[in-house]
């Protein structure tokens, strides 16, 4: 009932999950604030909304606005802090079939250790890095665009804990390739892609910005095109689970992530719009994997980048 037909589970690497639809973070809270309208058990996993070390309140309202192709957010990471999040919010998921990915954010280096060590013991699944978040002053997409940084991170987190880990990169890069290779190279289990793309609004009545920020992150339908690229790029130059994101509204999107190298897909913004979208995805991916005779969606993950690399090996070979 829950999205549990075993054509749908991803076993590569550390990523094992029922289905291949996650939420993205930041956009289901901790579970249960979606709960009524969105059962957490229809997905493979639900990435919680970030968290720090401390609480922090968070960036001054307005902190979205919708505008062509998507919305602009500037959250500011508000959240109660690691303390709390364990004590708190992570016991009560424990109910439900899905796995559980914390997202961890810091100002500092170190403070992606201090929330690591906390998490070990914890029902937490995969810890997501998030090297990537424009909305935070210092740290946070700072280090995602320094491909030495990523490195130095991932290292310190391993060293840390057991639970899988997962990196959360950025499009802010001129070639994203080098961050994976820094990831890799210092034991990342999983890369997820792409965190939101910096940008602004103007009110062009009162002539003044419209959020609070100034500028926020833009994500949704617009970013697609962008974010399946990226994919296409990562796939060059990794065998890791890839995870992507970015702009998926429906089953056909999430199949066009797959087709460019993701094993499995996450849904942001689109919650907003419709919060009941993961059961529709994973029958919608079913449904094509029937018409078109995928008999797992292993086969459909990097179908279209091996085909299409397979091809320009054999061309390039006839011509020699
Ligand atoms: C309101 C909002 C809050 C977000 N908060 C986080 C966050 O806390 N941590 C994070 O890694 N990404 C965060 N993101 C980024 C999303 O997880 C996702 O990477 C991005 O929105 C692209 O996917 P989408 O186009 O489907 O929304 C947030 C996005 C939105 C819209």
């Amino acid at each position: 009932m829950y999205n549990n037909d075993s054509r749908l589970q991803v076993n590569k690497g550390k990523l094992r999950l029922k289905n291949p639809v996650l939420s993205a973070s930041g956009t289901f809270g901790y579970g249960k604030e979606l709960e009524s309208v969105a059962n957490p058990d229809f997905y493979g996993a639900i990435a919680l909304k970030g968290i720090t070390v401390n609480s922090r309140a968070g960036n001054t309202p307005p902190r979205l606005v919708e505008v062509a192709g998507g919305i602009i957010n500037a959250i500011g990471l508000q959240n109660d802090g690691v303390k709390d999040f364990v004590k708190n919010k992570v016991l009560p998921l424990k109910k439900y079939d899905t796995a559980i990915v914390a997202n961890i954010n810091g100002i500092k280096e170190d403070d992606y250790c201090v929330i690591a060590e906390q998490l070990e013991g914890t029902p937490i699944d995969y810890i997501e890095i998030n090297v990537s978040c424009p909305n935070l002053e210092g740290g946070g997409v700072e280090f995602g665009k320094n491909a030495r940084s990523i490195g130095s991170i991932v290292k310190k987190v391993k060293e840390r804990t057991s639970i899988p880990l997962m990196l959360k990169l950025t499009p802010q890069v001129t070639d994203i390739t080098e961050m994976v290779r820094a990831a890799e190279d210092n034991g990342i289990d999983i890369v997820t892609l792409i965190n939101t793309y910096p940008a602004m609004a103007i009110d062009i009545n009162t002539r003044k910005p419209v959020l609070g920020n100034v500028v926020g992150g833009f994500s949704g339908p617009g970013v697609k095109p962008m974010a399946i690229r990226l994919i296409w790029e990562v796939k060059k130059v990794t065998n890791l689970p890839i995870i992507g994101m970015g702009g998926i509204c429906g089953w056909q999107d999430a199949i066009e992530f797959m087709l460019a190298g993701a094993d499995a897909v996450a849904v942001g913004t689109w919650h907003f719009i419709d919060p009941s979208i993961a059961q529709k995805i994973n029958q919608g991916i079913l449904d094509y994997m029937n018409i078109h005779g995928f008999k797992s969606v292993s086969e459909i993950a990097g179908y279209t980048w091996r085909h299409h690399h397979e091809s320009k090996k054999n061309r390039h070979n006839c011509c020699t």
